[in-house]
């Protein structure tokens, strides 16, 4: 497994990244986040170069909202199902600020990450703040997800 990447300023991170970054931020200021006053865009590429955006989604029973990150992945897999998702970038803001906030994507995020790059035999990478100033490019789904459940779980369950 590579090592997580850690860059202490944004301007560090590669041009892809930087480019997915801007696209989220861009995807935030359509999040609908009246409860938790915090916006996130997501934004992932897929392997011809399309780009397909996500923000949250929030709702007044509240676990009805989604993640900016369910969103884009969805997304991309109903409008684009036989393309490889090679990176995703999340960013997020807290309304009416002006300056990015960390958003380390949530557990639940990361267990869907992980199928997808398990049924598309290709790990994707995952491009977040990490705190004030500083970003890590994790180089997988399951690198952010160590002795995770998946379908190989129930798999082997079935086979006994
Ligand atoms: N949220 C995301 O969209 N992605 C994350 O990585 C963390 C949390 C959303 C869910 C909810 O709408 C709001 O941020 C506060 O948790």
């Amino acid at each position: 497994m590579r090592e997580f990447s850690m860059f202490n300023h944004f301007d560090e991170l590669d041009q892809e990244s930087k480019y997915l970054a801007h696209k989220a931020k861009d995807a935030a200021n359509h999040a609908h986040a009246p409860y938790s006053k915090f916006t996130v865009g997501a934004a992932l590429i897929l392997e011809d170069g399309t780009v397909v955006t996500g923000a949250n989604y929030e709702n007044a029973a509240y676990p009805s909202g989604m993640c900016a990150e369910r969103v884009a992945l969805f997304a991309a897999a109903a409008q684009h199902p036989e393309r490889r998702i090679m990176k995703i970038a999340i960013v997020a803001k807290k309304k009416g600020g002006k300056d990015l906030v960390p958003a380390t994507s949530c557990g639940p995020c990361r267990q869907v990450m992980l199928e997808f790059e398990m049924n598309q035999k290709k790990p994707i990478t995952i491009v977040m703040q990490a705190d004030d100033t500083s970003w890590v490019v994790a180089p997988s789904a399951q690198s952010l997800l160590p002795f995770s459940f998946t379908r190989n779980n129930l798999d082997s369950h079935h086979k006994k």
